[in-house]
């Protein structure tokens, strides 16, 4: 199985147009050792050929230019990804279904409330019919049912509701239901392999346990290194568990709870432009270290191969 990582930043990015933090100042300006970010999505194969796309980033064209794996020339209109799953249905996730709007059937694999959230606070589907068809497929979070996407052979994936936010703009924001946000369980039919991704993990919960125990590896929210990253700043009010991200340091934090797991390897991603971790010579980014845990940068592959290595 084959993990590519397209976009390892938090929603607007790393640097964040607008943004004159630390990080965002220091790598425009050279004084700060970190990698600039595109915005949150993953591409999974297994022969790697055939893609699932994990989210439309808004910087998915250059995503695909990146990347040109995704790109193959079979056909005069041709692309590599087969099908996308969307794991909410936030602007840093959605926007991209925009740029994939010419021509052929679109397939997207979503729960019921995403879809009502592409249909009516972000009317992602309903701009996107005048152009091409979005062949939807909901996503059965109570109890997890697995599904497979025509074209990419030899995966499974298993949505797992995660306890997280709806967006701002969606109709059900303050009244949470399984399914505004998921995790999903890829598995590799061949080789036994899994992978947990979760961008949004915004809490532990009991049904979450196999999740992290059994997987060859996780890949999780790294949005926020403290609880109250941005109050600090002075650019929110809310904390990251407010808006549903567990932030890694402190009691009940990322770095506390992956602790308890040694099977699987651990990559933060989905990482927010003001997370001291960003920085490669931060002490948070060592401590990190310290725990075994890595931050995915853009273009990582991650191979989950059959005989156990991991590059
Ligand atoms: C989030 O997941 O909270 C987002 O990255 C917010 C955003 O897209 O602005
Ligand atoms: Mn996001
Ligand atoms: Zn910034």
């Amino acid at each position: 199985m084959k993990i590519l990582v397209l976009g390892s930043s938090a929603g607007g990015g790393f640097p964040q147009w607008n943004c004159n933090c630390r990080n965002c100042h220091g790598v425009r300006h050279g004084t700060v050792r970190a990698r600039p970010r595109t915005q949150s999505s993953i591409a999974v194969s297994s022969n790697g050929d055939d893609w699932v796309l994990f989210n439309a980033s808004p910087d998915l064209l250059a995503q695909i230019r990146a990347n040109p794996c995704l790109q193959p020339a079979r056909a005069l209109r041709d692309s590599g990804i087969a099908g996308v799953v969307l794991i909410d249905a936030q602007v840093d996730h959605t926007t991209g279904l925009f740029m994939l709007r010419e021509g052929q059937p679109l397939p997207v694999w979503c729960t019921a409330q995403v879809h009502e959230d592409l249909t009516t606070g972000n009317p992602v589907f309903n701009v996107l019919s005048h152009f091409c068809t979005v062949v939807w497929h909901p996503l059965q979070v109570a109890p997890p049912t697995p599904f497979t996407v025509p074209g990419v052979a030899g995966l499974r994936f298993t949505p797992v509701p995660l306890a997280s936010k709806a967006p701002p703009y969606s109709p059900h924001r303050d009244d949470p239901h399984p399914g505004d946000n998921i995790g999903v369980l890829i598995e590799d039919a061949t080789s036994g392999r899994k992978v947990f991704y979760a961008p949004g993990f915004g809490a532990m919960a009991p049904h979450l346990e196999p999740y992290l125990a059994g997987s060859d590896g996780v890949l999780l929210d790294g949005t926020f290194w403290s609880d109250d990253e941005m109050i600090r700043l002075g650019i929110s009010t809310r904390t990251a568990r407010e808006i549903g991200h567990l932030p890694q340091s402190g009691a009940g934090g990322m770095i506390e709870l992956l602790a308890r797991y040694p099977r699987p390897r651990k990559i933060l991603i989905h990482i927010n432009n003001t997370n001291p971790i960003l920085d490669e010579d931060s002490r948070e980014r060592a401590e990190l270290a310290r725990h075994g845990i890595e931050v995915a940068a853009d273009g990582m592959l991650l191979d989950f191969g059959p005989a156990g290595d991991l590059q």
